[in-house]
């Protein structure tokens, strides 16, 4: 039996709370980042009642990691998962004047057109909500899904219902199937009276509208959903069985949304060059705060469609759109003290521990800090007072010490010379601003995070796996290698006796990790960590080798970078010889090879081959282009060569399909004839890739 609240010592009070107040974070982050709840709805209602009694009793003991100012109370079980059957995408910033002058210059020369050429671009609002894909299948509302990942994304489909301004059903004429891109969001005043209603029934209040309005969203009971106010804002278009040609620009798109039913995102305008974009970004930027909802900045979008299509996408993001962000806001706090992170390449980057200020509606408590250099050159000290600052989604700046302010007896910030994670040296090589702990797998922080990044979303998405169990179990040595993860079956019951973890969610992380025994080159390879290897170039160098073993092979005879190996790695485009040393320098350490042997007899790793949806006649080629073409801008090229399943190589070597010649070629083609490579002509080639685009959103 518990003591009634009534009865507790104030000391045995604070202690209890302190200890729900834990249960409760670790039951939240179960369910919110590992979508692995282990206790039923109930529990965890208990802890939350049992934490309210008590805090009732004792307010002014309440921990400082206080459960009830937290936002969003976690319902106990997750969302189901929807598949986009076009991926929603992100889009790339743009913060300066010069950004955006780039960013229409990328523009013209891509699609290679004449200077009097005129260009009309679409600028809008960018609201800050959540995005959603909305699905009408003749007509009628059938699902709707969060964003997520951009691939897979939630089912909230009963909670879209019960927006107000989202039609149930299309104003005719409709396609069969259509795709509708947009915002969910508060207006700041529905926001405000939210936050007024909840703090009046002692209910936490949201940090700022977005928050709030992806907690609404994410409630499992659409009841609580439907009595916050939110709206819909529709900008885009997933899959729709019509075609594309139906909306030959943005503007008619726009209209025809309106005219389905959707509230578009007002004021817009159709503007003509930079300088128009620029004169609207300013206008907004002045009249921000007299919108009724929460803008961060302002989004371009080339008008024409056929011009869309042609640009398409880096990554995750069009080529022919960009937001636009408004300046940083900042604020001024104290630096209570610097503390070291050690990284998975063994990188330690130094963030500052504030003193808990709000900057743009949000509580900053950290910021980073860069690296030992950036320390230096700023002279920032632990006790100053530091202006900081936060743009978009970005991590917290310290952008300067405020002098008159800083004690006397203030000390310049000495550096570590050591990891502070397992203790070995820390040393800076030659040239290079990180300082790296040469720790390798015997430190701790690096072997964590190295898993860490393993089971991360993009890599190989393990989820169920979170930060904190993969340190317990790094601890216990039961993950001393990616590898272990498929072992960890062989010690389920042991697992399902760990504290907060419980049978049930044991089963569904052991499930989990089964269903990631099959996984595509790239991802594999982008799972491993290495340096500078990030999504994309995990990506070119699948689509490069084709298969593990090649990979392998390749990347130890690359060690001589006199050899053929390591003149094939570096000719592919975008990879330089500094990537290609740090590729070549893990495999040149024996551990590492041990590592990644001992995975592919848990793992198979897919050839690139057999991952391409769609077989091109350009599947699988090298291709180099030299010289200038007429058609189309070289970058055109190369997107549109990339988009057909090949690779655009740099240099011609024997393993070049075809060089595609253009006007005044140089050595290249003549290397080609040399080497008996098929050499094409720009129309030869234009021939070649005239099979339709994979489409986008748009
Ligand atoms: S267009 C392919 N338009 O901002 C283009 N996005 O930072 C897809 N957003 O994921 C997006 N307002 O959630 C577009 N007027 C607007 C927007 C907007 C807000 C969001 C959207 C997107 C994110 C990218």
């Amino acid at each position: 039996m518990t003591k009634q609240s009534q009865t507790l010592t104030p000391l045995e009070a604070a202690a209890a709370m302190a200890e729900l107040a834990q249960q409760i974070a670790h039951h939240d982050a179960l369910y919110h980042q590992k979508d692995a709840p282990d206790i039923s709805d109930a529990e965890y209602d208990t802890l939350r009642e049992r934490y309210r009694a008590l805090r009732e009793a004792f307010p002014h003991l309440a921990p400082q990691d206080d459960p009830e100012k937290k936002v969003g109370a976690a319902p106990a079980a997750g969302f189901s998962k929807v598949t986009h059957s076009v991926p929603m995408l992100s889009l790339n910033n743009a913060f300066t004047d010069e950004d955006v002058a780039d960013f229409v210059t990328r523009i013209r020369k891509f699609l290679n057109l004449p200077d009097a050429e005129p260009l009309a671009f679409m600028a809008e609002p960018k609201i800050d909500g959540l995005s959603a894909s909305l699905r009408y299948e003749r007509g009628r509302l059938t699902q709707a899904a969060t964003r997520g990942d951009g691939t897979t994304g939630e089912n909230i489909t009963a909670n879209a219902r019960t927006i107000r301004n989202v039609p149930h059903e299309l104003r005719a004429p409709f396609p069969d199937v259509v795709d509708i891109r947009g915002e969910i969001y508060l207006n700041r005043h529905d926001f405000m009276t939210l936050n007024a209603t909840r703090e009046a029934e002692g209910e936490p209040v949201f940090a700022n509208p977005r928050n709030a309005a992806a907690g609404s969203v994410r409630q499992l009971d659409s009841s609580i959903t439907a009595a916050r106010p939110l709206k819909f804002f529709a900008y885009a278009l997933g899959e729709r069985t019509a075609q594309a040609s139906d909306w030959p620009t943005q503007q008619s798109l726009r209209r025809q949304l309106a005219a389905w039913g959707f509230d578009l995102n007002e004021p817009s305008r159709l503007c003509a060059d930079t300088a128009e974009l620029l004169g609207y970004y300013h206008e907004l930027e002045e009249r921000r705060h007299a919108l009724p909802f929460d803008i961060d900045g302002v989004v371009y979008k080339l008008d024409r469609a056929d011009w869309q299509e042609r640009l398409g996408f880096v990554s995750r993001a069009p080529r022919w759109a960009i937001a636009h962000k408004f300046a940083a806001e900042q604020a001024e706090t104290k630096l209570l003290q610097i503390i070291i992170q050690v990284g998975r390449t063994g990188a330690l980057t130094p963030v500052a521990v504030l003193e808990p200020v709000t900057v743009g509606g949000v509580v900053v408590s950290r910021a980073t800090l860069h690296n030992e250099d950036e320390i230096a050159r700023k002279d920032i000290r632990e006790g100053d007072v530091v202006k900081i600052q936060r743009a978009g989604d970005v991590i917290p700046q310290v952008v300067e010490v405020d002098l008159k302010q800083r004690a006397a007896e203030s000390v310049p910030y000495s550096f570590p010379d050591h990891c502070p994670e397992c203790g070995s040296l820390a040393v800076r090589e030659d040239g290079m601003a990180v300082r790296r702990c040469t720790g390798g797998l015997i430190c701790p922080a690096q072997a964590v995070e190295r898993l860490g990044h393993f089971v991360s979303r993009n890599a190989f998405n393990i989820e169920g796996l979170g930060d904190q169990r993969v340190r317990e179990l790094w601890q216990d040595k039961l993950l001393a290698s990616p590898a272990a993860i498929f072992r960890l079956h062989e010690h389920r019951e042991a697992l399902a006796k760990r504290e907060g973890w419980g049978e049930k969610s044991v089963a569904k992380l052991l499930d989990a990790i089964e269903a990631r025994r099959v996984m595509p080159l790239d991802r594999f390879i982008f799972a491993l960590g290495i340096r500078q290897v990030g999504e994309a170039t995990a990506k070119l160098l699948a689509k490069h080798y084709r298969s593990l073993a090649a990979w392998r092979d390749a990347m130890l005879a690359a060690h001589d970078e006199e050899s053929e190996a390591w003149r094939d790695l570096t000719s592919i485009d975008q990879i330089g010889p500094l990537v290609a040393r740090d590729i070549v320098a893990f495999f040149g350490e024996s551990h590492n090879l041990s590592v990644l042997d001992e995975l592919t007899r848990e793992v198979n790793a897919q050839d690139a081959a057999n991952v391409a949806t769609t077989e091109t006649p350009l599947t699988g080629k090298t291709i180099v282009f030299t010289g200038t073409l007429t058609g189309m801008s070289r970058a055109e090229a190369k997107a549109k060569a990339e988009s057909l399943g090949a690779t655009v190589a740099g240099s011609v070597s024997k393993k070049t399909d075809y060089v595609v010649v253009g006007e005044d070629a140089g050595t290249k083609a003549a290397k080609a004839k040399d080497l008996g490579v098929t050499v094409l002509s720009e129309a030869e080639w234009t021939a070649l890739a005239e099979s339709p685009p994979p489409r986008g959103e748009g």
